[in-house]
C-alpha cells in the first residue's frame, strides 16, 4: 500500500493565512452553524478553531485523499486493517444489535457477541439476586476487577462515569498496578468469603495481571476459601481459555472475546463485566446502544457532517498545521475525571507511531500528548499557561447540560466556567484593551502601561466543546465511540497502523531480565545509570 503523499507544508501555509478567530466570528454570521454538528445525542461545537471555509474544504480533500472512507469501510467489513498483527478491527460489532451482521473471515460474529452478552446477563443477575454465593453460602458483596491497560482503563472509567447508576449492595474496585499497594488497599477491608475477583486479560499472560491474580488467589486461600471452592470467587474475561483454565478458572465462569477486539477498544466486550456488575446489565446495554448510535453516524454520514471526522480534522489542524504538541481534555463533570486517562490509552497507544503502513518513517507528526483534569480544578492549576504561556494546547471541553445532582447554583457556576474558558481562549485581550481597563479602574497612565503586558491575552487559542444533554450510559457510550472513531480517521490521515502497540514490548522484555537480577542478584549488561539504579535496589533489599 503506498502512502498518500500529503503536501503538509502547503496546508500549513494555508492555515497560516486564516484570519484570527475573533475576525472570523465577526465576519461570518453562519460560522457557528457551519461548525456545529450533532449526532447520537452529542453536539460538537468546533467553531472555535483556526479554520476558515477554504481550509475546511482543503481538510475534507485531505481526508478523501487519505482514503478515510475506504479505510472506514474496510473496518466495518471486517478486513484486517491491523496489518502488523493481521487482525480485523471490529469493536463496532460488540455494540451491534442482534439483527446486525459483521463478518470476520466469512463468519458472522454478532451471534457470538450476543451469546457472551447473554452469559454476562445471567451471571450478573445471579450476583445481584444473591443466588451466586461464595464458599460459605453468603452472597457476593464486593467485586475486585484485576486487569491493566485496556483491560482496566475502559471499565474503570465507565464505572466512575456512571457512578450515579451504581447499584446498592455491591462495591466494585479495580486493581491494575503491579505495585502490591493497589491490591493490598483494595482488599484491606474485604471479606474473602464475600469477594469475587474478575481476572481480565485478553492474553492472560500480562505480567502485572497474572501477578495480581496469584496474589488475589493467595489472599483468598489465606482468608479461608477452600481451594476446591475458588471457582465461586474467581471468574475470567479473556480470549485465552487455555491459560485461564490453567490458572484454575472453571470454563463455565469464563467470558470470552476475540482477537479482533483491541485491548483499548474492549470495554464493550466482556471486559465491561464490572460495569454491568456495578450498574446492571440494562445500563451496560444502554452504553452499547449509545456507542452503536455513534457507529451508525460515523459509518453513514458524509465526511462534511461527520462528528468523528470533524473532531479528527480539527486535531490535524492543531497538531500538523499549527504545531500543537499536546491536547488538553477538560471534562466539566466530576464523574468524567478518568476520561483523560482513558483517552490517553485510546489515542496515544493507537496513533503513537512513527512509521507508516509500509514501515517507512513518516515525515509528519502523529498523535500529540493527551492530558487533562476536570474543570474547574484544571483552571486553578495550569490554565494560566494555556492562556498566556508560550506553550499552548488545544482543548476539548466536555459540558453536560443537566446536572446529576440537585445543586443548581453549583451547576450554573460549572457551566459558566466551561463556556467562559473557551471564550477567553478564543477572544484573548489586546494590550490596548488591558490598558484601557486599568485606566478605567483608576490606575494612572504609567502604572496602566506597566501592568498591561501582564494582563494581555494573545487569544486565538483553539478549542472544541462537546455537549452532552446529560451524562448517562447512552451518552457515555456515544462519547467514547466518538473518540475511538476520531482515532481511526487520524490514523488513516497519518497512514499508521492504529491498532497495534509494539512500542510497549521493549520495556516489558527489559523488565523481565531486571526482575531476575533483583531476585537472584545476577548482573546484567546495562548503561551506568540503569546499573546504578538496580544496584541501589539490590543494596536496599540486602539491608
Ligand atoms: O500495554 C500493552 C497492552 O497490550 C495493552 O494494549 C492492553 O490493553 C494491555 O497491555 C493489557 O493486555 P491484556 O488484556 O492482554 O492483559
Amino acid at each position: 500500500m503506498t502512502a498518500p503523499s500529503t503536501n503538509w507544508s502547503a496546508l500549513a501555509e494555508q492555515a497560516g493565512t486564516v484570519a484570527p478567530m475573533r475576525t472570523l466570528f465577526e465576519g461570518d454570521p453562519d460560522r457557528l452553524a457551519k461548525h456545529t454538528l450533532e449526532a447520537a445525542g452529542l453536539v460538537l461545537d468546533a467553531s472555535k478553531n483556526r479554520v476558515d471555509d477554504g481550509l475546511l474544504a482543503a481538510l475534507f480533500d485531505l481526508a478523501r485523499a487519505s482514503k478515510v472512507e475506504s479505510r472506514r469501510a474496510a473496518m466495518y467489513a471486517g478486513q484486517k486493517i491491523n496489518v502488523t498483527e493481521e487482525r480485523a478491527v471490529l469493536h463496532v460489532a460488540l455494540r451491534a444489535g442482534r439483527d446486525a451482521s459483521y463478518r470476520v473471515d466469512g463468519h458472522d460474529v454478532v451471534p457470538d457477541v450476543h451469546a457472551v452478552l447473554d452469559h454476562m446477563e445471567a451471571f450478573v443477575a445471579q450476583i445481584h439476586d444473591g443466588t451466586w454465593t461464595g464458599h460459605s453460602g453468603k452472597a457476593i458483596t464486593d467485586v475486585v476487577h484485576i486487569g491493566i491497560g485496556g483491560s482496566d482503563l475502559g471499565p474503570r472509567f465507565a464505572c466512575a462515569a456512571l457512578y450515579g447508576w451504581r447499584r446498592a449492595g455491591l462495591t466494585v474496585q479495580f486493581v491494575a498496578n503491579v505495585d502490591a499497594q493497589a491490591i493490598d488497599d483494595a482488599t484491606a477491608s474485604l471479606d474473602p468469603a464475600t469477594t469475587l475477583f474478575v481476572i481480565a486479560s485478553k492474553t492472560f499472560t500480562t505480567a502485572e495481571t497474572m501477578m495480581n491474580a496469584h496474589t488475589a488467589r493467595d489472599w483468598s486461600l489465606a482468608g479461608g476459601v477452600p481451594e476446591g471452592e475458588l471457582h465461586r470467587h474467581f471468574v475470567a474475561v479473556s480470549t485465552n481459555e487455555e491459560a485461564a483454565t490453567k490458572f484454575g478458572i472453571d470454563a463455565k465462569n469464563m467470558f470470552g472475546f476475540w482477537d479482533w477486539v483491541g485491548g483499548r477498544y474492549s470495554l464493550w466486550s466482556a471486559i465491561g463485566l464490572p460495569i454491568a456488575l456495578a450498574c446492571g446489565m440494562d445500563r451496560f446495554r444502554e452504553l452499547l446502544e449509545g456507542a452503536a448510535a455513534m457507529d451508525a453516524h460515523f459509518a453513514g454520514a458524509p465526511l462534511e457532517a461527520n462528528l468523528p471526522v470533524r473532531l479528527a480534522l480539527m486535531g490535524i489542524v492543531n497538531a500538523n498545521l499549527l504545531g500543537a504538541r499536546s491536547v488538553c481534555i477538560a471534562p466539566y463533570h466530576q464523574h468524567l475525571e478518568l476520561l483523560p486517562a482513558h483517552l490517553q490509552q485510546v489515542e496515544m497507544e493507537s496513533n503513537g507511531k512513527s512509521v507508516d503502513l509500509d514501515g517507512l518513517p513518516v515525515s509528519h507528526r502523529t498523535v500529540p500528548v493527551i492530558w487533562g483534569q476536570p474543570g474547574t480544578n484544571a483552571q486553578h492549576a495550569y490554565f494560566q499557561c494555556l492562556h498566556q504561556g508560550t506553550e499552548w494546547a488545544p482543548i476539548d471541553f466536555i459540558a453536560v447540560i443537566d446536572p446529576t445532582h440537585a445543586h443548581l447554583e453549583h451547576h450554573r457556576a460549572l457551566l459558566a466556567n466551561c463556556f467562559a474558558q473557551s471564550e477567553a481562549l478564543m477572544r484573548g485581550k489586546t494590550t490596548a484593551e488591558a490598558k484601557a481597563e486599568l485606566v478605567d479602574a483608576g490606575e494612572d497612565d504609567a502604572e496602566a502601561a506597566r501592568l498591561a503586558p501582564h494582563k494581555t491575552f494573545p487569544g486565538n487559542r483553539p478549542s472544541n466543546t462537546i455537549v452532552l444533554q446529560r451524562l448517562d450510559p447512552a451518552s457515555l457510550g456515544a462519547l467514547i465511540a466518538l473518540y475511538e472513531h476520531k482515532v481511526m480517521v487520524q490514523g488513516a490521515i497519518w497512514d499508521v497502523d492504529s491498532f497495534d502497540q509494539w512500542g510497549v514490548e521493549l520495556g516489558k522484555v527489559l523488565a523481565r531480565s531486571i526482575v531476575d537480577e533483583l531476585k537472584h542478584g545476577a548482573s546484567g549488561t546495562h548503561d551506568a545509570s540503569t546499573a546504578a539504579l538496580i544496584g541501589r535496589a539490590k543494596k536496599a533489599r540486602t539491608a
